[in-house]
């Protein structure tokens, strides 16, 4: 969730600043408004044109190419940003970093900001290991810069080793958990406990370190012949958030996925499904050793009876499907519940609170996240959601409209208290 984030894409010059395109594109997309400087080396590479073109603002390159007489723009920039990103950042850019030269627009810009300040090194792999380059990126660290630690691989250089750019989505991926987590945690800015964005978790509790979480997401898929299926619209950025919540806050994560559209988390396990059925028999495989589990996921409550394995042809004017009920998962799970914690959904469109407490009951959940998919910014397929979880008592809380990724937060912190006390 970068809605209206400000960042400061700060772009050098090794081969990796063709990723840049990528970068900006993904950010942009994310609702983050992007503003570029490019050193000149990286101009060598890709072109202002293509970074304007993405970011739909203009391209800065020269400390000096002043085109607003009313600012000064390398501390406009440098004032405006919510996060200065430098991808990829040069063992040459490092380096002036940490000795705190300015010396163009991007340097100049570093100096002069406030914000937090998150650096994707690219390089060869031996001047990474160079004792110079590490002891500058120590220096970065120690003065609370977020390194985006470099991948393995073969290089553009031909050797294969540690310097590749890290991929636009993951970079990506950071950069909202950065923005999420300090949301969620209160978090202040680089320097106090933000270090190493790669050891994700850190700055803030591992509420649920040892925890397994099992989390459903999107929707299923009920097949009528080998070209037609019923599905819904169920996005599954509701579950992702949540097993991506789940990750950060220490646990090992299941991810059951059905239907979707959108990108997975990293570092969770993905179980792809198509069917109630296979998601049932997916869940139920992890169910005895899980200690949380949530059901976000969509699931068809019918199927069609037949399943046609030759394309069904067109013939009259009318076709009639036969539905059959499919298995509730959620109910079905309540009731072999030992030591699991379940957490349920309900979608309402009417009398939010009389259903989603009826369906608490029914599916014998701990607690229930019950959202009018009626409301604006709360429905499927959104960024945002707004809910009310209920427990067996009554309202524990109503979430007014917020990122996925901060219900999801807020959600697994209330369950985790509620183990921690039950234990
Ligand atoms: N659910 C499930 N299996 C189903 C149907 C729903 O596990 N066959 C789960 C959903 O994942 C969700 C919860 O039950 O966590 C409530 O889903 P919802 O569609 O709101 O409720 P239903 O029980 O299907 O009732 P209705 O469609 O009548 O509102």
């Amino acid at each position: 969730m970068l809605n209206g984030k400000r960042i400061v894409l700060g772009v050098t010059g090794g081969i990796a600043a063709y990723k840049a395109a990528t970068l900006c594109s993904k950010l942009v997309q994310k609702g983050a408004d992007v503003h570029v400087i490019m050193t000149s080396s990286a101009t060598q590479f890709i072109t202002e044109l293509t970074l304007q073109t993405l970011t739909r603002n203009p391209v800065y390159t020269d400390t000096f190419d002043e085109r607003e007489p009313a600012v000064v723009s390398h501390i406009h920039l440098a004032d405006l940003a919510d996060l200065v990103l430098v991808a990829p950042a040069t063992a040459n850019v490092i380096a002036k970093m940490a000795h705190g030269m300015a010396d163009d627009m991007l340097t100049t810009t570093l100096l002069a900001t406030t914000a937090p300040v998150m650096v994707a090194p690219a390089m060869n792999v031996h001047m990474y290991d160079h004792p110079a380059v590490k002891q500058n990126m120590n220096v970065l660290v120690e003065r609370g810069t977020l390194m985006i630690e470099p991948g393995e691989g073969l290089l553009a250089c031909g050797y294969v080793g540690k310097g590749r750019l890290e991929e636009p989505e993951t970079i990506v991926d950071v950069v909202e958990r950065f923005f999420t987590q300090r949301n969620a945690a209160s978090m202040q800015r680089a320097g106090q406990g933000w270090t190493n964005v790669q050891t994700q978790t850190q700055g803030q509790e591992l509420l649920l370190k040892g925890k397994k979480v099992v989390v459903t997401a999107g929707g299923t898929v009920e097949r009528i012949d080998p070209v037609r299926y019923i599905t819904n619209d169920s996005s599954g950025k509701m579950g992702f958030a949540i097993a991506a919540a789940a990750r950060d806050l220490g646990a090992e994560v299941k991810l059951v996925m059905g239907n979707t559209q959108a990108q997975p988390p990293e570092q969770v396990e993905v179980i792809p499904v198509q069917s109630a059925q296979e998601m049932y028999e997916a869940v139920s495989s992890e169910w005895n050793d899980a200690d949380i589990v949530i059901k976000a996921a969509a699931v068809a409550d019918y199927r069609p009876k037949e399943v046609y394995t030759e394309k069904i042809k067109k013939k009259g004017d009318t076709l009639s499907l036969e539905l059959v009920k499919n298995i509730d998962i959620l109910e079905t799970l309540g009731k072999r519940k030992t030591h699991q914690y379940l957490i349920g959904f309900a979608a309402e469109t009417q009398s939010l609170e009389m259903h989603a407490r009826e369906k608490l009951e029914r599916k014998n959940c701990d607690l229930i996240v019950a959202n009018d998919v009626t409301r604006s910014g709360a429905g499927f397929g959104t960024d945002t959601n707004a809910v009310h979880i209920y427990d067996r008592d009554g309202l524990v809380e109503e979430l007014e409209l917020m990122s996925k990724q901060d219900v999801a937060h807020r959600l697994l912190r209330i369950a985790a208290e509620r183990i921690a006390g039950r234990n």
